[in-house]
């Protein structure tokens, strides 16, 4: 079984989308939430988790986006969850993404995309650890 990282970011906190996000992901069968938070992320923190992106044109407005305002921070554990939650959120471009996911029915702008969620197996184990460093 497998466990990822679901970041809601702060669009989705401001517009009021927490519980309508939280609600997709409790009920798929077999899920679990395991840590739950809100928070405000240092820039620290950004820089680790979106490292890969550094230096590309939407590198820094998107560190500014994402430190805005407080973000929910979960841990889902559950049968093939990194996979299943990339699916339920849909693809990075709101406007690609087909009603039913997240983004689709939700989102609008690119960098205003709503939620994050690790991107295979190595992502998730790197990213819980800048998240969640104490969680057994
Ligand atoms: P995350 O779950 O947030 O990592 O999204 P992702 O895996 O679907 O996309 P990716 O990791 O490639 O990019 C991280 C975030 O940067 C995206 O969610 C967007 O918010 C933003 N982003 C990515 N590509 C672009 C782009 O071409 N333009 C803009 N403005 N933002 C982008
Ligand atoms: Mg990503």
């Amino acid at each position: 079984t497998q466990r990822t990282l679901v970041l809601l970011k702060p669009d989705a906190v401001r517009r009021g989308l927490i519980g309508e996000i939280i609600g997709r992901i409790e009920r798929k069968a077999g899920w679990t939430i395991s840590a739950l938070e809100l928070r405000s992320l240092s820039q620290e923190t950004l820089e680790q988790h979106y490292g890969e992106h550094k230096g590309k044109p939407f590198y820094e407005p998107l560190v500014a986006f994402m430190s805005s305002g407080p973000v929910v921070a979960l841990v889902v554990d559950g049968e093939r969850v990194i996979e299943g939650i990339r699916q339920l959120a849909g693809p990075t471009d709101p406007i690609a993404a087909a009603p039913g996911s997240i983004r689709g029915d939700f989102g609008v702008i690119v960098r205003e995309n709503l939620i994050h969620a690790s991107d295979s197996e190595e992502s998730a184990e790197r990213e819980l650890k800048i998240f969640f460093p104490n969680l057994v």
